[in-house]
């Protein structure tokens, strides 16, 4: 189940690696030395003052202890210059002399990578036109007045190379076609929309699809423009107007102006989410660029994975008017195992961002950000609503939905984490939620401190919590990564056996690429998760995690111990829980099955911890 890159064959992304050595590229940003079998120096994605930047040649694999960032040769180009993979892996092929094949199969067909490229022409030409519109025009004046009236200076304008739509019919259209566009790929842009009506003549069929309007342009992560919103100028319906999804934008990936704030800082600290063009406008004039904002459509899934690369705090700003439960709700299931911390500012009734800066400065949204809650925060209090003298029970109630989307989360860590701090909130004991809902449970073992759970801040922290929290299963598959497992090892390797889903999908995947012999293709496991931000970055950690001990053999033969007992343990303190359920509501069929099952259990266990010689089953 090799996983196809974008569309480029694993096998010549072998030859690439093959004909590269990461070292060598590293090299030209990074100052190395050799320690023990890696090589190590100053991080080029974090400040810092002493070396946790590591290669590993013998993997072609990179990794910052620091800030928790690792990957092939391909990751490092494309985060160290900014760029896709796709072009990572061209100027690394140009320097390795690899012949790429033809085209990249499943990225596009030659004619449609041919009209992506017309396509991204059109847009820079219709780009330049707005401009000038916006600046050379007499109607252009108009709107430049529009948005000197909205407080917008010509800097800012520049900046963001706003431009204007004059009223016209087909202005644009007709440009474009004397630029050489054909009709289809006229159309194919969304700039330009055609007529099926009959007997207007062939000429007359198309008109531009932005007239009047304010134009802004939208650019990808490469801060390519690849559509436009615009905005009529005062009042008028629709208001905003924006580009149809085109082979090269699709609303629901795409968020505003996040290109230019990462551009203002590489590893962006936290983000403000706000809800249109205008108040990322603002807050960028203000002096705030680390600010970005969906294109008229709610937040998704998508958006969130794109966030998740560069960021891992982000501010929510709501108007006051929407900040009800259900826009805290969709929030918090839309970034539920993000593992992006998120809070939440209410802007005061009838304001948004754009009119607050407006009003109070820069200082004035940084205060409001300085002393935002939590979403989780947010959505207890959202749905209690100022309740106090209820009931215990009754509180309980009014927190059911909250609770029903903590629950879908698939980290035990920050479950139990969410629930102590619901319980906190609540004044109730994390138990009577866990009792309410069984999935609350889920495969975590107990309650985290308080202080513990600011580790869920960040990616890269809750790496560290992993480690501590999941040590057996975080050593079986260090042994797996580094090569040591022999085919007897890893038939004593149960995925079941793995709490925490992450280790668990290493291990699966492991099992996935063993070869006839029983061995495993450590490369083919390094493709597979490569795909995959977390997963890429855990196994370059473990990859670049050297280790010495005397006897290679116990010490597998300990790990896999340990971990078979670790799952025994949980197993038994989830089977003792129900079994108290179960007595209490005085199920006695469930009872005496639940007592057979711990029964066998603790004698497994206790044949476990007896037995030093035999190998775990
Ligand atoms: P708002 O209606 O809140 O407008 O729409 P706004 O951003 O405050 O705009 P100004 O300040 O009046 O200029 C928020 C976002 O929703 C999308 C746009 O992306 C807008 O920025 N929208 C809104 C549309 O796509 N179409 C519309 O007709 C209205
Ligand atoms: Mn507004």
């Amino acid at each position: 189940m090799a996983v196809v890159r974008a569309g480029i064959p694993p096998a010549t992304l072998q030859q690439i690696r093959d004909a590269i050595d990461i070292v060598d590229v590293v090299s030209r940003y990074v100052t190395l030395s050799k320690v023990g079998q890696n090589h190590c120096g100053l991080c080029p994605f974090h400040e810092e003052k002493t070396p946790s930047f590591t290669v590993t040649s013998t993997r072609q694999m990179f990794y910052c202890f620091g800030c928790g960032v690792g990957g092939d040769v391909f990751t490092f180009l494309m985060r160290k210059e900014g760029l896709g993979f796709l072009e990572a892996v061209g100027e690394l092929a140009e320097q390795g002399r690899v012949t790429l094949p033809q085209r990249p199969s499943r990225w596009a067909s030659p004619s449609q990578s041919g009209q992506r490229k017309r396509l991204e022409h059109l847009h820079a030409l219709a780009q330049a036109w707005f401009q000038r519109n916006l600046h050379d025009s007499e109607k252009g004046k108009q709107a430049m007045a529009y948005l000197a009236g909205r407080g917008f200076g010509p800097d800012i304008v520049q900046e963001f190379g706003l431009g204007y739509a004059p009223p016209a019919w087909d202005g644009l259209a007709r440009y474009l076609i004397g630029q050489g566009a054909s009709l289809p790929d006229l159309e194919a842009s969304g700039l330009v929309v055609s007529k099926e009506t009959q007997g207007i003549s062939k000429a007359d069929r198309h008109y531009d699809r932005f007239r009047g309007r304010v134009m802004i342009p939208i650019a990808d992560l490469r801060a390519t423009v690849v559509a436009f919103g615009g905005r009529v100028l005062e009042d008028g319906t629709p208001k905003y107007l924006n580009s149809p999804d085109t082979p090269l934008f699709h609303k629901g990936r795409c968020l505003y102006g996040l290109h230019k704030a990462r551009a203002a800082s590489r590893q962006l600290d936290s983000l403000f989410l706000v809800e249109g063009y205008f108040d990322v406008l603002a807050l960028s004039q203000a002096g705030i660029p680390q600010v970005t904002a969906p294109l008229g459509t709610a937040l998704t899934r998508d958006h969130v994975s794109l966030l998740r690369r560069f960021v891992d705090k982000v501010v929510l700003t709501f108007d006051g008017d929407v900040a009800g439960i259900n826009a805290a709700l969709r929030a918090l299931d839309v970034f539920r195992d993000s593992g992006i911390a998120v809070t939440v500012v209410v802007m005061p009734s009838g304001h948004d961002p754009d009119s607050y800066v407006r009003a109070r400065g820069a200082e004035g949204i940084l205060a409001l950000r300085d002393q935002a809650p939590t979403l989780l925060e947010f959505a207890v209090t959202q749905s209690l609503d100022g309740a106090t003298h209820e009931t215990v029970e009754a509180r309980t109630r009014r927190v059911d939905a909250v609770l029903s989307i903590v629950a879908k989360g698939s980290n035990p860590v920050e479950k139990s984490e969410q629930v102590q701090r619901i319980a906190d909130r609540l004044g109730v004991r994390p138990q009577l939620l866990l009792d309410r809902y069984p999935t609350l449970v889920g495969r975590q073992r107990s309650v985290v401190s308080p202080r513990q759970s600011e580790a869920s801040a960040s990616p890269s922290r809750i790496r560290h919590h992993d480690q501590k929290e999941f040590r057996e299963e975080r050593e079986c598959v260090w042994l797996m990564v580094q090569d040591k497992l022999r085919p007897e090892h890893f038939s004593a390797l149960r995925p079941e056996a793995f709490q925490s889903p992450l280790y668990r999908r290493l291990v699966e995947t492991g099992l996935h690429r063993l070869n006839a012999e029983g061995r495993l293709d450590v490369q083919g496991l390094i493709d597979d998760t490569n795909t995959d931000d977390h997963c890429r970055d855990v196994v370059a950690e473990l990859i670049a995690s050297q280790k010495d001990f005397d006897d290679q053999d116990e010490y597998i033969q300990g790990c896999l111990r340990a971990l078979e007992r670790r799952h025994l343990r949980i197993r038994l303190d989830e089977l003792i829980g129900q079994l108290r359920i179960a007595e209490r509501e005085r199920r006695t069929d469930d009872v005496s099955r639940l007592n057979s099952r711990i029964e066998v259990l603790r004698g497994e266990k206790a044949g476990l911890s007896g037995s030093t010689t035999s190998a775990p089953r």
